[in-house]
């Protein structure tokens, strides 16, 4: 069953639009990821969602009710946002436990709630402690609580790590993903990080301009992106991208050989091949060459930069791997691993 359902969204603020016809559904206990560039639509299609937001046209409905009409605290949906927005002078307890209160639900039910909820968070110990004397992480993890106790049928988090540092993202992540499949709610989470969509996601919706770019799992964006900006968005470093002139199919790639592709196409195109998908060659298979212009080593493996006439290439090579500034470098990958996208954009 959808537990989410969007159909032909538009959204006008004055004569701008900024949302422009999307439809999508999302099913019962999953998690999906909202990505796009900054200005993309990710927070407004999270705020209509939750009912903080209007819109002009279209219909969006939780379970087996259109809500468009419904108010934020009627819609059974749960909000982090990304300053997690606690009340200062509240301890924890009296965070997480404040909307069952207002709700009139009794003590011992709410004792019980808050002490699962803590259970699972881990935060039992810090009960009594008002925000200012938490760390970011146990402070979103207080948040989160408040939005669990409520049971929603959607939970929906708009960049709730921003604010944190490296190593406590990566904790908070972690933790997040568990929480999942523990409690195996239906998620929409909003972030511009592709590391963190890659991890979480069930399924991505990479946004572009208002419109959806492509929806797939984390493996089908990676490996058949439909076009390059999707290429270019996902994967870390990001896939490389090199102008060549296709005739009846073959490919001169720069500074090397040539290349036969299956495709029907004459012109100028471009050529992609992630970094970890090129390796020093050592056949006479498709190549590039050129000269290292920098090396960065990250112990499992070392990024090496290779400039290819005026266009640099990123190449992922083994950590033991000993590239020497300004040598020539022959690089070679497997045809299946690269993709090919018209000027236009879209894959060929
Ligand atoms: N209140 C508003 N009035 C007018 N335009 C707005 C308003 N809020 C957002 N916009 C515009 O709507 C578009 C989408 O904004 P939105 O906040 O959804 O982007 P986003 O994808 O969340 O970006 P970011 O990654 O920077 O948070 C942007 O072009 C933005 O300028
Ligand atoms: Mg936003």
């Amino acid at each position: 069953m959808s537990m989410l359902s969007i159909r032909n969204v538009v959204k006008r603020y004055g004569a701008v639009e900024v949302i422009h016809g999307l439809s999508f559904d999302i099913a019962a206990g999953e998690f999906i990821v909202f990505v796009g560039p900054s200005g993309c639509g990710k927070s407004t299609l999270l705020r209509m969602i939750a009912g903080l937001e209007d819109f002009q046209e279209g219909q969006i409905s939780i379970g087996d009710r259109v809500v468009n009409a419904l108010r934020p605290w009627e819609r059974d949906i749960a909000m982090v946002f990304q300053d997690y927005a606690l009340y200062p002078h509240m301890t924890v307890r009296a965070n997480i436990c404040f909307s069952l209160k207002m709700a009139g639900m009794d003590k011992a039910a709410i004792a019980k709630k808050l002490e699962h909820v803590a259970g699972v968070l881990q935060i039992g110990h810090l009960l009594d402690r008002k925000p200012k004397e938490l760390s970011g992480g146990q402070r979103q993890r207080v948040a989160m609580g408040r939005a669990m106790v409520r049971d929603p049928k959607i939970f929906l988090f708009d960049e709730p790590l921003s604010n944190l540092d490296a190593k406590l993202r990566v904790d908070m992540r972690a933790e997040i993903k568990q929480l999942h499949q523990r409690i195996g709610s239906t998620m929409v989470y909003v972030t511009h990080d592709q590391v963190e969509a890659m991890t979480l996601a069930d399924r991505i919706v990479v946004l572009k301009d208002g419109r959806i770019e492509q929806i797939g799992t984390p493996a089908e964006l990676y490996n058949k992106p439909k076009s390059r900006f999707v290429a270019s968005f996902i994967g870390s470093p990001a896939m490389n991208f090199v102008p060549v002139t296709i005739t009846n199919g073959e490919i001169q790639l720069p500074g090397g050989s040539r290349m036969l592709s299956e495709i029907r196409y004459s012109g100028l195109a471009d050529f992609g091949i992630r970094p970890e998908h090129l390796s020093v060659s050592d056949s006479s298979g498709p190549n590039i060459a050129g000269l290292i212009s920098l090396i960065e080593p990250l112990g499992a493996d070392t990024l090496v930069s290779v400039a290819v006439g005026d266009h640099k290439l990123l190449a992922r090579l083994p950590g033991d791997a000993t590239p020497r500034l300004g040598d020539p470098i022959r690089l070679s990958f497997n045809p299946s691993k690269s993709a090919l996208f018209a000027a236009e954009g879209q894959r060929l």
